[in-house]
């Protein structure tokens, strides 16, 4: 079976696991520390608005309390989201408003978000849809211009810019994922960044029970170091310093990863081109990057699941990301989001990871080509 998602692991990560097992301590520690300050540095910010946490659906769900949105408090998600960011919203109790979505590239829009705001909207938790950047230039201004919090979910952007800057810069708070289906992957991990270095401040309390000080050897204060205080009812979401070991690793090998990625982004591009039915990614636009996480390409006959079947008897595994929020019936929303409808019916996403052969993905575009004979 050709996966559509596969992770790259070999024995630099071991090693460096290794030296975790030899330290004899495998908690949160020094290499935690060192994967913030490496992060921080690949996305071009500081370590002062860097923090890890264990994954990014706590991110999602954290960001409600250190952007401070109340239980009632409106947020804007585009439907096309994943479900942890719903869950996010509506485990706060504040009312998840959401928005149509652009159908080429998944992305909410400005004009999307502007429709549904109201006097009660606080924030927008907007999805760079498989890394691909949303405009942020029209998406910041229109925050600015109502006063709204922007959370960026770019879990899967792990090397996407915007006219030369990071995602997940732009926003309040942006994250990205490093769970075991991501392009740089620790079994689970995350790293959020804060636009200010308070909020940052605030986050690392909230993420390790809201403990004012620190216990055990790093108290060098206190005479009774197992005495200490809390400034909130905070979590405990950490990474430890063997997902760090993994991710420190897994960070050199990115420029590699997207020199792969990119190569099976343009064999698609070129091998199915021709495919009349079907419409293939858009390209990026001048000084923005993709992460190549997704290739997704969409029917334009209505044959996705037929083709996504005809594609999984033959080996070949594709999938959709991600079901539309306003088609899930637990969330109680509903409404007209015909964008997004059409985007949940017809799109599917091809396989693509480093470790993809060339042969593998024309064996993927050929079985594409003989399905477009057959039935289109
Ligand atoms: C868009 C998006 N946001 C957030 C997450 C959550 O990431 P994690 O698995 O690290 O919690 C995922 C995971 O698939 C995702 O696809």
């Amino acid at each position: 079976m050709i996966n559509v998602m596969q992770p790259t692991l070999g024995q630099e990560e071991l090693n460096r696991i290794k030296e975790v097992f030899d330290s004899n301590w495998i908690g949160k520690g020094n290499l935690v520390t060192e994967f913030e300050k490496a992060y921080a540095a690949h996305i071009g910010s500081t370590t002062d608005r860097v923090l890890s946490t264990n994954c990014c659906s706590e991110g999602l769900f954290s960001s409600m309390h250190l952007c401070d949105i109340q239980p009632g408090d409106e947020v804007i998600v585009p439907t096309i989201s994943f479900v942890g960011a719903g869950n996010a919203v509506c485990a706060n109790r504040s009312k998840m408003v959401l928005c149509d979505v652009d159908q080429r590239t998944l992305n909410a829009r400005a004009r999307d978000i502007e429709k549904v705001i109201t006097s009660k909207t606080k924030a927008i938790l907007l999805l760079h849809y498989g890394g691909i950047p949303c405009d942020m230039d029209s998406i910041m201004t229109l925050a600015n211009a109502y006063n709204l919090k922007v959370i960026e979910d770019c879990a899967a952007g792990v090397c996407s810019t915007y006219k030369g800057k990071a995602l997940g810069t732009f926003g309040d708070i942006g994250m990205w994922s490093f769970d075991a289906m991501k392009i740089l992957v620790c079994g689970d991990g995350a790293i959020l960044h804060f636009k200010n270095p308070e909020l940052r401040e605030k986050a690392d309390k909230w993420l390790y029970f809201g403990l004012e000080a620190k216990s055990g050897y790093e108290n060098s204060v206190a005479q009774k170091w197992w005495e200490f205080d809390i400034s909130c009812f905070g979590h405990r979401a950490i990474m430890n310093n063997v997902t760090a070991a993994m991710a420190l690793e897994q960070l050199k090998k990115l420029p590699m990863f997207m020199e792969k990625r990119a190569v099976v982004h343009e064999m698609y591009n070129k091998g199915l081109e021709s495919l009349a039915w079907l419409d293939l990614p858009l390209s990026m636009e001048e000084n923005c990057n993709s992460s190549y996480y997704f290739y997704h390409i969409q029917t334009k006959n209505g044959k996705r699941d037929e083709l996504a079947r005809y594609l999984r008897e033959r080996g070949i595994y594709t999938t959709y990301r991600y079901f539309p929020l306003h088609r899930v019936p637990y969330y109680g929303i509903g409404g007209d989001f015909p964008n997004a409808d059409y985007v949940a019916d017809n799109t599917l996403c091809l396989p693509i990871h480093q470790s993809l052969s060339s042969e593998d993905v024309e064996r993927v575009i050929d079985t594409i080509k003989e399905f477009g004979k057959k039935y289109c």
